[in-house]
C-alpha cells in the first residue's frame, strides 16, 4: 500500500470516529416510567389520534411497568379534584403503592418540589415519559429533565394533544432538547433487547396480543397454523 493511501485510510479511520454517534440505550435498570396528566378530564383534549387508538396506545404505554416489574412508577395529576379529574382506574390498579403527586398548580411537574423529591427518590437517571398534553405537560417536563441531565424517553403515542401540528412542533423542540423521541415499539424493544431475556418472548407477548393485534393475532394464526394447519390447493404452488 503506498504511503498516501495508509495515510487516508487512517485520516478515514479517525474521521469516522470523530463522527461516531454515542448510542446511549434504554435500559431496564436505569429508567422510571412517569404517567402524567393522563386524567380522564384531559383524555378528551387528545385530537390528534382517534380516542380508541389513544386509548389503547396509553393504557399500553402506562402498562409497561406490569411486564417489566422492576421499573419503577411515577404518577402526577393537575388539578385532579377539578374538571381535569382523575387517573383512569387501570393505572391505580395496577400500581397501588407508586407516589401519585398531585399537583394543584404547576404547569411543568418539575416545579412541583414533590415530584422532584419522587423522582429523584427512583435513583434513576433515565426517564420514560407520557403525558397529555404533549406540547405543554409533556415537552415542558421533558425538557427540565434534559436542563437536569436526566436521559429522557418520550414516547410519541403515550402523548396526545390537539392537532398533529402541534404535536409534531413540540416532538421537534423536544428532539433539539437532546430528548429520545421515540415510538412505543422501539421502548419495548430498548427494555427487553432480546426475546430470550426475561422479560423477553414470554411475557411480552401476551402484552403485544393486547396491545399491538397486528402482532398478536399473526402470532395466533402462526400458532394454529402449526398446531392444525394444513396446506390447501393452489397454496403449495405458491413461491417458496
Ligand atoms: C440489569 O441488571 C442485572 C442485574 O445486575 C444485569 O444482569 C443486567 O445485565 C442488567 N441489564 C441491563 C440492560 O443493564
Ligand atoms: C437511592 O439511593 C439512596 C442513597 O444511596 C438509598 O438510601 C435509597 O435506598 C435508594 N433508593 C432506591 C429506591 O433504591
Ligand atoms: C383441527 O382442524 C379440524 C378441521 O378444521 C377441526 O375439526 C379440529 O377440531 C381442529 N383441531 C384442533 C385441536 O383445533
Amino acid at each position: 500500500m503506498k504511503l498516501t493511501s495508509i495515510l487516508s485510510a487512517a485520516v478515514l479511520a479517525s474521521t469516522a470516529v470523530a463522527d461516531s454517534y454515542p448510542y446511549v440505550r434504554l435500559s431496564k435498570n436505569e429508567s422510571v416510567l412517569v404517567i402524567l396528566d393522563m386524567q380522564e378530564g384531559l383524555i378528551p383534549l387528545v385530537r390528534d389520534y382517534d380516542p380508541i387508538v389513544y386509548k389503547n396506545n396509553m393504557l399500553a404505554y402506562g402498562s409497561l411497568a406490569t411486564v417489566w416489574t422492576e421499573i419503577p412508577v411515577v404518577m402526577s395529576t393537575s388539578a385532579q379534584t377539578g374538571p381535569n379529574g382523575p387517573l383512569p382506574q387501570e393505572f391505580l390498579d395496577w400500581y397501588p403503592d407508586a407516589p401519585l403527586i398531585q399537583r394543584n398548580g404547576e404547569v411543568d411537574a418539575w416545579d412541583n418540589e414533590e415530584f422532584r423529591a419522587a423522582i429523584k427518590a427512583t435513583n434513576k437517571t433515565q426517564v420514560i415519559l407520557g403525558g397529555i398534553v404533549t406540547d405543554v405537560c409533556t415537552a415542558f417536563l421533558a425538557r427540565s429533565l434534559r436542563a437536569e441531565g436526566y436521559d429522557v424517553w418520550a414516547v410519541i403515542e403515550a402523548s396526545g394533544t390537539s392537532t398533529p401540528e402541534v404535536r409534531d412542533i413540540a416532538n421537534d423542540q423536544m428532539i433539539k432538547a437532546g430528548v429520545n423521541v421515540v415510538s412505543l415499539f422501539a421502548v419495548l424493544g430498548e427494555l427487553m433487547r432480546d426475546w430470550r431475556n426475561t422479560p423477553g418472548a414470554l411475557e411480552v407477548w401476551p402484552w403485544v396480543d393486547k396491545y399491538m393485534p397486528a402482532g398478536g393475532i399473526n402470532a395466533r394464526a402462526h400458532r394454529a397454523a402449526i398446531l392444525n394447519g394444513t396446506i390447501v390447493p393452489g397454496q403449495d404452488q405458491l413461491p417458496h
